[in-house]
């Protein structure tokens, strides 16, 4: 095999360079950001919608997207609780994108689809489904309400 140019090698170095920081920014931003979403054995349970506290900043929501609404609609919880959702949806597929926390989640009849969400700021994040689903799409709004001094969590 003959040797390498000189700018071939350059090339193959930057290349590689390029690379791996793409990789070491993927490995760091999974950690560091956003859960990654995932896929859950299906089971009827989750297509009752609730809000569960499991501790003082621990938090289950089983949330249900349907034409044209989610389920529950207004999640109550105090300033810097974990929050895992349970996704799922009883017809079409919907879109399930909390604003300010970088979640885009596609619900899916007879699919679980489950993500961590930690808030740390009071304020209210407003659930939208981002998926055309129908006449009513523009509708499906939920909020996750953090630290409201009217709650009574
Ligand atoms: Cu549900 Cu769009």
């Amino acid at each position: 095999m003959a040797a390498l140019d000189k700018s071939e090698r350059k090339v193959i170095l930057l290349t590689g360079a390029v690379l791996s920081i793409f990789f070491f920014s993927m490995l760091y931003a999974r950690g560091k950001y956003t859960d990654v979403p995932e896929c859950l054995p299906y089971d009827k349970v989750y297509e009752e919608p609730k809000v569960t506290k499991l501790d003082e900043k621990t938090y289950q929501v089983y949330a249900v997207a349907k034409m044209w609404q989610f389920e529950p609609a207004e999640i109550y919880i105090p300033t810097g609780s974990e929050v895992d959702f349970f996704l799922t949806s009883k017809d079409v597929v919907h879109g399930f994108n909390i604003n300010d926390k970088g979640v885009n989640m596609m619900a899916v009849y007879g699919n679980i689809n489950k993500t961590t969400v930690k808030f740390d700021k009071p304020g209210v994040y407003k659930i939208t489904c981002h998926e055309y689903c129908g006449t009513g799409h523009q509708n499906m709004q939920a909020q996750v309400i953090v630290n409201d001094p009217l709650a009574k969590n």
